[in-house]
């Protein structure tokens, strides 16, 4: 599989071309926005509320995996609060004067986002405390004995931070939010929903069972269905009418290796090489990674998710494992499928000791 073909399926933005698409399939109000239903639900009363009281909103902390709409959801916070937003990144400020400079240049009530805001350093992370907690900025003046802490007040503001899992950020960063919020896997008649409103906007004709077949290759995730349908267009442009039938969407996602769990070939790679490799399992993830060249973060954050809510694998104190359904899959696919090495929990049974006194 190209790269390309292998990048269709990341949940991360790719380049500018890929953050101008999403900017015009995105949805700008809570209204327009499908799915996360109760998440909509408990923002749009914390958002009502603050507009009522005329203040900034409580800072809110939104995690899950990529592509789910952590970005989207910053924005239309800050549309519904009628405000400015700034977007910044965890790694991207890299000293506590360049968070500094972002605080003092915001207005009252504006929206901060930071992505993937577990990755900020110590330093940056303090100077965010008290300005989330009393819109305050202490600055020191001076070195050594001679040195003093100036306190300076900051407009209030709301912070809106992502990140793919909430246990990475430290507990003082995760005191301070006073919203959490976990967004999931869409459904498939959401992504339906989500196919449909997205051809409506780039004026494609897309046939109801096409629509189906891109949301259930989709992994549960917005950006890549999204994503899909610009490919399926193209296909379609090229070798047909234009418009997209059943056909047409699973030639070309057939054309792309992408299955029809809406698997991409380093998914299959992944459940292939704890099936072949490792007996099924249980393997680490250091293990795994080691084999596929990827980084543990990688497989943590952007593969292992949806396999999970598939039932492909499963993690175990011992290590993850590829359950029954991904061995049937691969067998499907025609890969070779070696007996699994652990002892299914049935045999253990069979093998375990009797009970004492049961003859
Ligand atoms: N496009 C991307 N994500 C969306 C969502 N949640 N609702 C509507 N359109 C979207």
């Amino acid at each position: 599989m190209t790269d390309d073909v292998s990048r269709l399926l990341e949940a991360d933005l790719i380049d500018d071309a890929d953050v101008a698409i999403e900017g015009t399939l995105r949805p700008r109000t809570l209204d327009e926005y499908i799915g996360q239903r109760e998440v909509k639900a408990n923002l749009s009363v914390l958002l009502q509320a603050a507009r009522g009281r005329g203040e900034a909103a409580d800072h809110v902390l939104l995690y899950g995996p990529p592509g789910l709409g952590k970005t989207t959801l910053a924005t239309i916070v800050a549309r519904e609060l009628g405000v400015n937003i700034r977007y910044t990144s965890g790694p991207a400020v890299e000293r506590a004067g360049d968070l500094a400079a972002i605080l003092t240049a915001l207005d009252e009530r504006d929206v901060l986002f930071i992505d993937e805001i577990h990755r900020l350093n110590r330093a940056v992370e303090e100077i965010l405390y008290p300005a989330m907690e009393d819109y305050a900025l202490d600055v020191m003046i001076g070195k050594g004995p001679s040195a003093r802490s100036l306190r300076l007040s900051l407009k209030p503001f709301t912070v809106v931070g992502a990140t793919t899992r909430a246990g990475r950020i430290s507990s003082p960063l995760r005191d301070r939010f006073g919203a959490t919020y976990r967004l999931d896997f869409y459904g498939e008649d959401e992504l339906v929903a989500i196919v449909n409103r997205s051809a409506r906007i780039l004026g494609v004709e897309v046939q109801p069972e096409a629509a189906r077949a891109i949301a259930r290759r989709g992994r549960g995730t917005p950006r890549i269905v999204n994503r899909l349908l610009k490919r399926v267009r193209d296909h379609a442009q090229v070798h047909g009418d234009g418009r997209v039938d059943e056909r047409t969407a699973t030639d070309a996602m057939r054309a792309m290796e992408i299955d029809d769990e809406g698997l991409d070939s380093t998914d299959r790679k992944l459940l292939a090489a704890i099936v072949q490799k490792f007996g099924s399992g249980p393997v680490g993830v250091q293990a795994l990674a080691a084999v596929l060249s990827e980084e543990v973060e990688t497989i943590e954050d952007v593969y292992e998710p949806f396999l999970l809510r598939l039932g492909f694998i499963d993690r175990t104190p011992q290590g993850r494992i590829a359950t029954e359904a991904a061995r049937q899959h691969l067998s499907r696919l025609g890969f070779e499928v070696p007996p699994p090495r652990r002892a299914e929990p049935e045999m253990v049974a069979l093998w375990a000791d009797p009970p004492a006194g049961s003859g």
